[in-house]
């Protein structure tokens, strides 16, 4: 039976083989096309970061979301990585000293694990959240845990509604090196943030691969008497 990556331990496996080449392995799906920097760059913008921010980012990697945070929230913000791979979040660390920021911290932790700060500023995660058992409690945790009125931003892989759904086995043995399986490919993350925060966003591209959730949290009710 193959592998299907239904475990945390599976997946940190496949992470520490992949940490040394993961940034120029995930530059490779350019040659078909998959705009990886156009959709991260979008992602972020639907964060509405300010400067002075606190972004947490869940499933951060080697850190390739960074320079467009920091961008976005400027010397006084600060950015949290939260990740389950010690050899990703290395990377992460040599990305961090050699840009010289002093405004990132680096958290080793499953999402699901991870304690949010309260009042965070925006919570991000790209093309990790589908690979946490647990992530409609991680959405939910997260959802709590920002300021009124901030956002949850999710970009993800997903199985196409349309014609492309037949080609199922073959879409997801192109991205197996990164720990998708058709086990996986059943978590929705998209629907979580539905549920959990208000006016939320849904926007697909690459032909309905990649998809990028977003959503506000929710103000507290104001308390009567
Ligand atoms: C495909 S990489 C994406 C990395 C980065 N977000 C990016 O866009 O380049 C998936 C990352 O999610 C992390 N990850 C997988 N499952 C996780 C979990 N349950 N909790 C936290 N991180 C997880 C992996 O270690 C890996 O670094």
């Amino acid at each position: 039976m193959p592998e299907d990556f239904t475990t945390r331990e599976s997946v940190a496996e496949v992470y520490r083989r992949r940490a040394a080449w993961y940034d120029v392995t995930a530059n490779l799906y350019y040659l078909i096309g998959f705009r990886e920097r156009a959709y991260r760059r979008r992602a972020v913008e639907l964060l509405g970061l300010r400067p002075g921010d606190t972004i947490v980012e869940i499933g951060c990697g080697t850190g390739l979301n960074f320079p467009l945070l920091q961008q976005e929230i400027g010397p006084e913000g600060r950015i949290i990585g939260v990740d389950l791979s010690p050899e990703m979040l290395e990377r992460a660390r040599q990305r961090v000293h050699r840009y010289a920021w002093t405004n990132v911290e680096l958290v080793r932790s499953s999402a699901a694990d991870y304690g949010f700060p309260a009042r965070v500023d925006g919570i991000l995660s790209t093309f990790a959240l589908t690979l946490e058992p647990e992530y409609d409690a991680v959405v939910a945790n997260g959802a709590r845990a920002l300021a009124a009125g901030r956002r949850w931003v999710v970009l993800d892989l997903r199985l196409p509604e349309n014609w492309l759904r037949h080609l199922a086995p073959l879409l997801v043995f192109l991205v197996r090196p990164f720990a998708v399986s058709l086990k996986t490919a059943d978590r929705h993350p998209w629907e979580s943030i539905a549920s959990h925060l208000a006016d939320t966003t849904y926007e697909e591209a690459y032909f309905g691969l990649i998809y990028i959730a977003a959503g506000t949290a929710r103000r507290a009710p104001k308390r009567s008497g």
